[in-house]
């Protein structure tokens, strides 16, 4: 087969239509946001409109994924999360050996944490270019924070060590889906991420960040040797 043209697309793809088959009828499914979480929506689409999967209802991470979601005709719950989540499937930015992940490229941070802490199995779908020995090599750690107080929280962000840039939108702030901003910060390698979350945690007006420790129960990983599928047991 030839190579093709845009392997991290393709990566993508592969990553999240595998994950997609491990959705099952009758599942609660959290949907994803991103670039990679798209394919599995629209597999899980596939899936569903071939009559291979059945009454299945899902909740998304963000609006951007609800609209795609409703478009491709899949089931959606309220926003209120009425019931347990069985699966969820989403991406990720930076993925460390222990399978902790920064989150948060696309500003969908929050609900994505919320879902993913609502739910049994949080299966992360990512092409090999997203692993890393160290979370925060490669990428800024997002920091979603309300607009009122913002500059203090970058001098605490600052005073933690990061060189913090506020992400910008169309005319201004990028706004979150709760129309707050993010403050993307660069740590560098970080060398204990439980302790920056818990320190991050603990400040008010600082309403979340894309640190996700512990939280992955699975890790899917396409690249040049095929497809991985990692469970947290095993690591
Ligand atoms: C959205 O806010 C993010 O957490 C995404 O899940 C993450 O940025 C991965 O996105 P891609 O799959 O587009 O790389």
């Amino acid at each position: 087969m030839s190579a093709p043209a845009d392997p991290d697309a393709y990566f993508k793809q592969q990553a999240g239509e595998y994950a997609a088959s491990l959705v099952q009828s009758g599942m609660v499914v959290g949907l994803g946001t991103g670039s990679t979480a798209i394919f599995a929506i629209r597999e899980i689409a596939a899936r569903l409109l071939a009559g291979d999967l059945k009454t299945i209802v899902a909740i998304a991470t963000s609006r951007a994924s609800e609209a795609a979601a409703r478009a491709l005709g899949i089931p959606m719950l309220t926003d209120d999360i009425p019931r347990e989540i069985d699966i969820t499937i989403d991406g990720a930015d930076e993925v460390d050996p222990a399978m902790n992940l920064i989150k948060g490229g696309g500003g969908a941070l929050l609900r994505e944490k919320i879902v993913a802490q609502a739910c049994r199995r949080e299966v992360i779908v990512v092409d090999a270019g997203k692993l890393s020995p160290r979370l925060g090599t490669h990428w800024p750690l997002p920091v979603e924070v309300l607009e009122f107080g913002w500059r203090s929280q970058a001098r605490f962000l600052e005073s933690l060590g990061a060189a913090v840039t506020p992400r910008l939108g169309k005319g201004g702030f990028f706004r979150t889906d709760q129309g707050n901003i993010i403050l993307d910060s660069q740590f560098g390698p970080i060398n204990t991420p439980l302790e920056l979350a818990e320190k991050l945690e603990a400040r008010a007006g600082l309403v979340g960040h894309g640190l996700f420790i512990g939280i992955a129960s699975d890790l899917v990983v396409a690249g040049n040797d095929g497809i991985r599928h990692l469970r947290r047991d095993f690591i």
